[in-house]
């Protein structure tokens, strides 16, 4: 695989394209966004930003980094990439990753892309600035964002695939930026999944089936393909329960008590329920 820099950049401020210069991009009324040491581009604007710093904080992305280097959702991307590499169009495509974290999905997807003699530009983006960092230490070839969902900052009709894991999709953002007949891939926890620890940490577990789809059919996707992976973990230890805690939603809304019960754990082996959901844009 060759790995291309991405050249479907847009200005965040009026959707024009960005080009490079120096050590910036820039957009023909003169817009500039600086590329940082690290090798990633912010492309959100500060009276977009909700927060000073918005998404995950540096401490989860660190836990989610450490975890998920531990292999315990190895299966998870050998299943992403497997779906990616079914549902790509054949020649040169445009992945991007919404809401990459700190890219470790990415960076296993584009060597499984390796050696399949395509050409591809792989985008990873984030709204938390300590996400697309540490996801730059991963993969120098990657072109990695900061950015938001909302506002992808891409060009319309640019992008054949998106993936969207654990996240927060915006339907009418992705259909926008996707070419006609493109794909997005939603990976989304099932009703099982990681159930072991849930039952620790709340009084009553909610086993919710993963988020419906309305809105996506609203704006003309329609489901193409769909699969559940299960499987149980080997044993994570005392400070992998920690780690986990620190990098899902759990640890916010879980009880003082819940948390104290968590901390108590010596070691734990869990379920993984996970659902694969693959939309096609109209
Ligand atoms: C649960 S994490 C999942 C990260 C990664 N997809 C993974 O599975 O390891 C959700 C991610 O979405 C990011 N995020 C939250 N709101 C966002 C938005 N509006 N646009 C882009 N990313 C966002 C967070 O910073 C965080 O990295």
């Amino acid at each position: 695989m060759q790995l291309n820099r991405a050249t479907n950049l847009a200005c965040p401020l009026d959707g024009l394209p960005l080009a490079p210069a120096e050590r910036q991009l820039r957009c023909a009324n003169g817009h500039s966004f600086d590329i940082a040491r690290q090798g990633y581009v912010n492309l959100l604007p500060v009276q977009n930003k909700k927060s000073r710093e918005p998404g995950d904080s540096t401490d989860m992305v660190e836990a989610r980094r450490r975890f998920l280097d531990a292999g315990f959702y190895e299966p998870i991307s050998r299943q992403v990439n497997a779906l990616v590499q079914r549902h790509l169009p054949t020649g040169e495509v445009c992945v991007m990753d919404a809401g990459c974290g700190e890219g470790y999905y990415l960076d296993q997807l584009s060597r499984a892309l390796d050696g399949s003699g395509r050409e591809a530009s792989l985008i990873g983006l984030d709204i938390a600035k300590p996400a697309v960092i540490a996801a730059t230490r991963r993969n120098k070839d990657i072109t990695w964002l900061v950015a938001s969902n909302n506002n992808p900052a891409l060009l319309p009709q640019s992008v054949d695939l998106i993936l969207c894991m654990f996240g927060f999709p915006i339907y009418d953002a992705f259909a926008k930026i996707l070419k006609p007949g493109g794909k997005l891939l939603l990976v989304d926890a099932g009703p099982e999944h990681l159930i072991e620890l849930r039952e620790v940490i709340y009084p009553e577990v909610r086993k919710s089936p993963p988020p419906g789809l309305d809105k996506a059919r609203q704006e003309g996707f329609e489901l193409i393909d769909s699969q559940t992976l299960t499987y149980q973990t080997s044993e994570l230890n005392r400070a992998q329960i920690a780690d986990l805690l620190r990098m899902t939603p759990h640890l916010f809304r879980a009880t003082h008590a819940g948390k104290e019960a968590a901390a108590q754990l010596e070691s734990i082996r869990l379920t993984v329920d996970v659902q694969f959901r693959v939309l096609e844009r109209g």
